[in-house]
């Protein structure tokens, strides 16, 4: 899959190299309110963000003196240099997967970590993070089901978050990326790769466990369906989700953020409550995240 193009002066130490190219200019925009009749936060503009040319590309640049700082997501970091970058910390020491930068930090006691530079513009997950989403649920020690795995490289980093104490379980159904996921998989131990149709979660059951958060970036028109299938086979009551929608994937002939909103009701009918939207934005055009949680327990009333 070629990396999409984005914007110059995105954020976390990427730049593109912005030709100035087609630009639509960033449309509706700001914090916008209620969606589709939840108390749901809702980050970031509509249509819109005109996509300059050139890719975004790691940012540290080598030699220089880099300090990396725990983000406040537990299991992602920041490696403040010249740029600051998204980083996480590499399970397989000394390997790259999709030829990202690599940065070593030497500990007071002389040990070596090594830690992964984490591109948003390769990775939805990482875009949203910079998109400023407010939990990803998927931290050290949790599990997770990743649909649309593609060749690995959003999952590689999934895999360093939740470390060796956690496990993701990624499916792809593409046989040519599922070569590329499975040799990844093959050294990183926490990673179980499942080369199926998300769309039949019974096929993969007998290998996947509860999971405490699905992760779905399956850009299909049916994907809220696709989500609430395999949630109904493994998401625990109470687990998260957190799904990347691309507008055109599912109608091209309205506003992006109309489409978010119809999806956010779908979700809503499955038993997901939406907590929280945010626009990939200066990374991906017309890409949201929703992030949530699933057959959430009824708030209590409060005693009288
Ligand atoms: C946008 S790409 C995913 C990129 C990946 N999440 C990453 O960040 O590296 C979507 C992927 O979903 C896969 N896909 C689409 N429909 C699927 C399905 N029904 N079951 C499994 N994988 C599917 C495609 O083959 C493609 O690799």
């Amino acid at each position: 899959m070629r990396p999409p193009r984005g914007r110059g002066g995105g954020g976390g130490g990427f730049r593109g190299r912005g030709d100035g190219g087609r630009g639509r200019g960033r449309g509706g925009g700001g914090r916008g309110g209620d969606r589709g009749g939840s108390a749901m936060k809702s980050r970031g503009g509509g249509r819109g963000g005109g996509r300059g040319g050139g890719r975004g590309r790691g940012g540290m640049k080598g030699g220089s003196k880099v300090i990396v700082e725990p983000h406040r997501h537990e299991g992602v970091f920041v490696a403040k240099g010249k740029e600051d970058a998204l980083v996480t910390k590499n399970m397989v020491p000394g390997e790259a997967v999709y030829n990202e930068k690599r940065i070593a930090v030497q500990n007071e006691d002389g040990t070596k970590i090594e830690y992964r530079v984490w591109n948003p513009f390769r990775s939805k997950l990482a875009a949203a993070i910079l998109g400023g989403v407010d939990n990803i649920w998927i931290k050290p020690g949790a599990k997770v089901l990743y649909l649309g795995a593609a060749s690995g490289t959003t999952v590689s980093h999934v895999s360093d978050v939740v470390g060796p104490t956690g496990v993701v379980y990624a499916v792809e159904f593409s046989h040519r990326s599922g070569r590329d996921l499975v040799n990844m998989a093959k050294k990183r131990t926490n990673v179980i790769p499942i080369i199926e149709d998300a769309r039949h979660p019974a096929k993969y059951r007998m290998l996947v466990g509860m999971v405490d958060v699905i992760f779905s970036d399956v850009a299909q028109p049916d994907q809220a369906r696709i989500l609430a299938l395999n949630a109904s086979y493994f998401l625990k009551a109470g687990g998260h989700f957190v799904i990347s929608i691309k507008a055109n994937c599912i109608d091209s002939t309205v506003p992006a953020e109309a489409v978010f909103q119809s999806e956010v009701k779908k979700l809503q009918q499955e038993q997901f409550k939406p907590f929280e939207q945010v626009t990939l934005e200066p990374f991906e055009r017309d890409h949201a995240c929703v992030v949530g949680g699933y057959r959430m327990p009824k708030k209590q009333k409060a005693a009288t």
